[in-house]
């Protein structure tokens, strides 16, 4: 296969039968700790801080050997596949992993005590859009420098070029593409090809602050959807690099890599999103939002990055992700007008409902899944199914901890907590529903569904349901088949679940 582009060179991708790995882009390194053969081919790995990666597309449905060499290592004496619940038989052979899938999947592996290895196979790309002709605008064409010498302004002159026809699509080909701030234009969809990568600068005088968080400092949207658009699509198997560590550390600046943000039917499928100085995704006052193979990598070392957080959206979907962040992973949030962050948001709070996040996995110092801290509107119909936390503080959690409004209706189905460490202000649990007052009001818990949870590790405290005072409960909880540790069957008490504070509360029941 190739990708071409008309002006400059084609690059070749690197194709075993039907695996595609992407060329590593020029700033990366490959990883020193592992290597990756699927059906006998090298994949591109990338050496990362706290862990290492590699990303690949497959077609799925015949079984596909994966072989993991560890170069450091003479053998394996110990070795983690996660999710633990997939169907892998693994065999070890000198310092080898070898198993075999035949669908896609996100896996953390780790071999002996080396660093996590993240491994992201991706569903085969369809609707792969040419790099030119009619309806393509390839960024090549407006000036974009691909080599990263320098601040590009490229990108965004395509998609000037490209919104003037409804329907067009913004083609960027392998390369570095250091850019400012990107407007994202209404019926207009930016496909960024494999082996491309646009990146954060982190100097400040390269973007246009548009708030100041008190606790952090000035941040901006890097890459955002016009206000009042629609159909808006991003998509391919390029990189978005938020610099993050480079960002926040060396200039205090921090950014929300992707932001849909009042805009209607917008569309994410598969682009990496790694090294985010800040909450990375945050789809914000937005309709019938869709994300699918969303993959977001941040440093553990890397103060507040949550990987996506949904505010004040309705009708969103995040399917097949994966968000390792030293925040938290996956959660939901609604604010206060014109305050630090919200300050540019379009228009004055507005409440978040019908929110899915379904096939999941979830890696972080904090919370794996999580609603809050802002209930400032209301936060009704989310759900969290079908998905696994590899490693958090807390792993499933309401913290209502600023704004009087109500979470109700939300489900916790079928996720595996795999493991426990370390704590989060304070908790350490697989569970914690609380409410708080923070001089910013409080406000109920009200209606939420756990069912068929697998809780490997209790962590170190206990689980908690605690309100605040009469006039703000945790009621209406209903657990089933919860089952702890190695048990076969569902805990049938709070006390089986280790959810010993509880305080403020009505309406618990265990089936
Ligand atoms: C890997 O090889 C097997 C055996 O030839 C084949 O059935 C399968 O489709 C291959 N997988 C991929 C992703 O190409
Ligand atoms: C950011 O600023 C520093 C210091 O001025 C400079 O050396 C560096 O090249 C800039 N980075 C980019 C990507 O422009
Ligand atoms: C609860 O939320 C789910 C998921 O968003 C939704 O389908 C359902 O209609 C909601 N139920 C009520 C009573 O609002
Ligand atoms: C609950 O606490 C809030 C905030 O401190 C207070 O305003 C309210 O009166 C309290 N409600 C009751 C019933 O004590």
């Amino acid at each position: 296969m190739l990708a071409c582009n008309l002006l400059l060179s084609c690059l070749s991708v690197l194709v075993s039968g039907a695996a595609v790995s992407y060329p590593r882009p020029s700033i990366y390194d490959k990883s020193a700790k592992y290597t990756l053969k699927v059906n006998g081919t090298y994949m591109y790995t990338v050496s990362y801080a706290g862990y290492d990666y590699v990303q690949l597309s497959m077609d799925q449905g015949h079984a596909t050997e994966f072989r993991i060499s560890a170069p450091t290592e003479t053998s394996i004496t110990s070795f983690n596949i996660s999710p633990k619940q997939l169907p892998i038989t693994a065999t070890t052979s000198g310092n080898e992993l070898v198993f075999s899938v035949s669908d896609a999947h996100y896996l953390i592996i780790t071999i002996n005590n080396l660093k996590e290895f993240v491994i992201m196979a991706d569903p085969s790309e369809t609707n792969v859009p040419p790099s030119s002709g009619n309806g393509i605008f390839n960024v090549l064409n407006y000036g974009a420098d691909n080599t990263g010498s320098d601040i590009t302004t490229g990108v965004q002159s395509a998609m000037d070029a490209a919104a003037k026809t409804p329907g067009s699509i913004v083609y960027v080909p392998p390369g570095l593409y250091y850019i400012g701030n990107l407007m994202l234009r209404s019926q207009t969809s930016l496909y960024l090809a494999g082996g491309s990568v646009l990146r954060f600068t982190g100097n400040k005088s390269d973007y246009t602050t548009l708030f100041t968080k008190s606790d952090v400092g000035p941040g901006t949207w890097w890459i955002q959807t016009e206000f009042s658009s629609s159909n808006i699509k991003v998509y391919g198997r390029g990189t978005i690099d938020g610099n993050g560590y480079f960002s926040l550390y060396t200039n205090t600046f921090i950014a929300d890599l992707l932001v849909p943000v009042d805009t209607t039917s917008f569309t994410f499928d598969g682009p990496l999103i790694r090294d985010s100085s800040f909450w990375a995704v945050t789809p914000i006052q937005s309709q019938d939002v869709s994300f699918k193979n969303l993959k977001i990598l941040n440093r553990q070392d890397v103060g507040q990055d949550d990987g996506i957080d949904v505010i004040e959206s309705t009708n969103v979907r995040v399917t097949r992700a994966i968000a390792v962040a030293l925040d938290d992973s996956f959660s939901t949030k609604t604010w206060p007008l014109n305050q630090g962050t919200t300050v540019p948001y379009p228009h004055p709070p507005m409440p978040l409902s019908d929110v899915v996040f379904d096939n999941c996995l979830a890696w972080t110092v904090c919370y794996g899944y999580k609603i809050g801290q802002g209930v400032y509107t209301s936060q009704k119909g989310v759900v969290f199914k079908n998905s696994v936390v590899y490693r958090a503080a807390v792993g499933l959690g309401i913290d209502h901890r600023y704004g009087t409004e109500i979470v109700s209706n939300v489900t916790f189905d079928t996720i595996d907590i795999e493991s426990l460490s370390g704590d989060n202000a304070g908790h350490a649990t697989w569970l914690a529903f609380f409410v708080e007052s923070q001089g910013a009001g409080i406000g109920p818990i009200d209606g939420v569904k756990v069912n068929n949870i697998r809780v490997r590790n209790e962590g170190k405290y206990n689980g908690l349901l605690v309100g605040y005072n009469s006039s703000a409960m945790v009621s209406d909880i209903t657990f089933s088949d919860v089952y702890m540790l190695a048990n076969t069957t569902p805990a049938t008490t709070l006390g089986q679940m280790k959810i010993l504070d509880v305080a403020y509360t009505s309406a618990i029941v265990v089936q």
